[in-house]
């Protein structure tokens, strides 16, 4: 065991009393809405609440990975590319020496980061007999790694390819952040149907939608006002009034914590303790997974 022994209150396997962690994705097919910038700090959220926290880039273009400060030469440039190839035995001409113990980057909140090798990893895995859309999942179970940490945060690219697929297919939740605009609602039923894809595909079950987060909301632009309250009611509509967290305005806190590659945690000043409070409820909203 490469991690120490803490109290949680996870839930238990149905096969042996082991606590098992849960997997949350933060998803949304379109770029730029704060998938990364939730992941990460909700990440330190739930580290502040004394759980052991793994977060996984999954995005190619490595932006969570950035956050955390992360220079490949600290994983011999290998990343979670790497780890998700040398797991699926039928590649075993393109597995590497890379151990998840060099690519692991430990901290307050642990990181498996991404590199750009990602972007190629529909193609590497093309000619794979076994189930294209399980590597992400079975990597977990291999590595055991759900009895290590406490939650597994994984940020997703702005797709709906391969790589979500298989974050789709490893979650126990998602947490979808959004803008309010027109496009926002179009792509929020495309998100639905993916979902139910999942689901048809009869591999496993769809993870529960945890929460829709509504962000850099302007509430000073009347037509995102409309445009959030239409969005408010197809969320309402599918999945009832508690899974709409409250917005998060335009705060030049996220952006000044982001520069430095600091959580918002790390500053005490009273100006960030409205985002303590907003993350720390993003935070109760993933331990509901244990209740
Ligand atoms: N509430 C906010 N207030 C101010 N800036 C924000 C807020 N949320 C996100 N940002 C900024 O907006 C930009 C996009 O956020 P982020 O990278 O988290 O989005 P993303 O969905 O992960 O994007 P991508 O799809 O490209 O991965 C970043 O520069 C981030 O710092
Ligand atoms: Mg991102």
């Amino acid at each position: 065991m490469f991690f120490k022994n803490k109290s949680s209150n996870q839930s238990k396997d149905k096969f042996n009393d082991a606590p098992k962690g849960k997997v949350i994705a933060f998803l949304n097919q379109k770029g730029g809405v704060g998938k990364t910038t939730m992941c990460f700090n909700s990440a330190h959220a739930l580290r502040e609440k004394g759980h052991r926290v793994l977060c996984i880039d999954m995005d190619p273009q490595a932006n969570l990975s950035l956050l955390f400060d992360v220079d490949l030469s600290e994983t011999n440039g290998a990343s979670i590319h790497h780890l998700m190839v040398n797991s699926v035995r039928e590649l075993k001409s393109l597995h590497t020496p890379n151990l998840i113990s060099d690519v692991l980057v430990k901290g307050d909140v642990d990181l498996i980061p991404a590199c750009q090798d990602l972007s190629g990893f529909e193609l590497t895995m093309a000619p794979i007999n076994g189930p294209r859309q399980l590597i992400l999942r079975r990597f977990l179970e291999k590595n055991d790694l759900l009895s290590k940490y406490d939650y597994i945060l994984l940020d997703c690219p702005p797709t709906l390819g391969l790589l979500v697929i298989n974050s789709v297919c490893a979650v126990d939740g998602v947490i979808v952040p959004f803008r309010p605009d027109d496009f926002s609602k179009k792509g929020l039923l495309h998100f639905y149907e993916m979902l139910e894809d999942v689901e048809d595909m009869g591999i496993v079950n769809s993870p529960k939608i945890l929460a829709h987060i509504p962000n850099l909301v302007d509430n000073r632009r009347k037509q995102e006002e409309l445009d959030l309250e239409e969005i408010r009611s197809v969320i309402i509509d599918k999945l009832g009034e508690d899974r709409l967290l409250e917005p998060f305005y335009n705060r030049a806190q996220l952006v000044k914590s982001q520069a430095s590659r600091k959580s918002v945690y790390d500053y005490g000043s009273k100006e960030f303790k409205p985002l303590h409070q907003q993350f720390s409820k993003i935070a109760d909203v993933i331990e509901t997974l244990n209740h």
